[in-house]
């Protein structure tokens, strides 16, 4: 992880780079102790929660990018405007075709917490074009710094292949260097001309973005503990259920067999597995009464 001294001379007091950084870090705190976040950093990541969030992040960077695209032009948008190196809709369309297979689409829906970070996206491309930079800013460069710890963290827990398939997303081919691309990042965002007053309402902005994707991951891992509530636990790993104790599943989860993957692979997030032994139970059973009233 790179220190908050990786911050060059180009930043000065007062450039909105700055101001952002300083006006997201309690926001950013919140965002790295939220339960999903200690999780995951601990490696205690399933499957099925690395495709919820991946499902998420499709929404919200699809919105996204639809805005950026719309606002291309516009001069608050112009000097960050970095598609290349940046965009991320294409990647994570990769990794959900991986993790759900062809019919990726059919599979997945948006979370309303998702939901609400994506029409608040549409809203702000919309309607107030030149705070969009603060999005852009907490998505993107989160992603180039604490996303490429995530990266190596979720590879080791779901034994994913390092050749880098279903983690396209925290892989950006047109980024060399991580670190000069946001300080090239920073000093275009400090090139935006904006009075005072915008420039307080992009902070605030960039407050919401966190914010919202602070209850992005509190709705994922409210519907996965649900999910363990009404009995689903073979879309999870064991150590999903001893999460805070001590021992050996601290440090991080068993290995996914080949079968088991394939199986989740194709499975929805919300499987029926109980309704549909149920189902088999009773079809065998009347299956066996009418056996038996025809050999009558
Ligand atoms: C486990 C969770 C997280 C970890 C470990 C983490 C870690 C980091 C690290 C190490 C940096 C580099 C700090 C620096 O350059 O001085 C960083 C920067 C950043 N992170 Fe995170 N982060 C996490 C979650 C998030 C989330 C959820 C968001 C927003 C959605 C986010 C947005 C940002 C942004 C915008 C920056 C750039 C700050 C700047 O230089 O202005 N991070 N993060």
């Amino acid at each position: 992880m790179e220190g908050s001294k990786t911050h060059s001379s180009e930043s000065m007091p007062g450039d909105l780079s700055e101001a952002l950084k300083e006006a997201t870090k309690e926001v950013h705190e919140q965002a790295e102790s939220t339960e999903f976040m200690k999780n995951f950093q601990r490696g205690q990541v399933s499957l099925q929660e690395f495709k919820m969030v991946l499902t998420s992040l499709y929404y919200i960077y699809s919105a996204l990018e639809e805005e950026i695209e719309r606002n291309k032009d516009h001069p608050a948008y112009i000097p960050v405007y970095f598609p290349a190196e940046l965009h991320r809709k294409t990647a994570l369309q990769e990794d959900l075709e991986y993790f759900y297979g062809p019919l990726w689409r059919e599979e997945i829906s948006c979370p309303e917490s998702t939901q609400k970070y994506v029409n608040r996206l549409h809203y702000v491309g919309q309607h107030e074009p030149e705070l969009l930079v603060a999005h852009a800013y907490t998505r993107y460069l989160g992603d180039l710094s604490g996303g490429q710890v995530l990266k190596k963290i979720a590879q080791k827990a779901l034994h994913l292949p390092n050749t880098g398939e279903g983690l396209e997303f925290f892989t950006f081919e047109g980024v060399s260097n991580a670190t000069k691309f946001k300080q090239l990042y920073r000093s275009r965002m400090n090139s935006i001309e904006m009075d005072p007053a915008t420039k307080k309402r992009v902070l605030e902005e960039a407050k919401r973005a966190f914010l919202l994707n602070i209850q992005v991951f509190d709705e994922l891992q409210k519907l996965v503990s649900q999910c363990h509530e009404n009995g689903h636990p073979a879309q999870h790993k064991p150590e999903l259920r001893t999460r805070g104790t001590s021992g050996a599943h601290e440090h991080g989860p068993a290995p996914v067999k080949e079968g088991e993957k394939t199986l989740m692979k194709h499975t929805g997030m919300l499987p029926s597995t109980p309704l549909v032994r149920w189902i088999l139970v009773v079809s065998f059973l009347v299956t066996t009464v009418a056996v038996g009233l025809f050999a009558m």
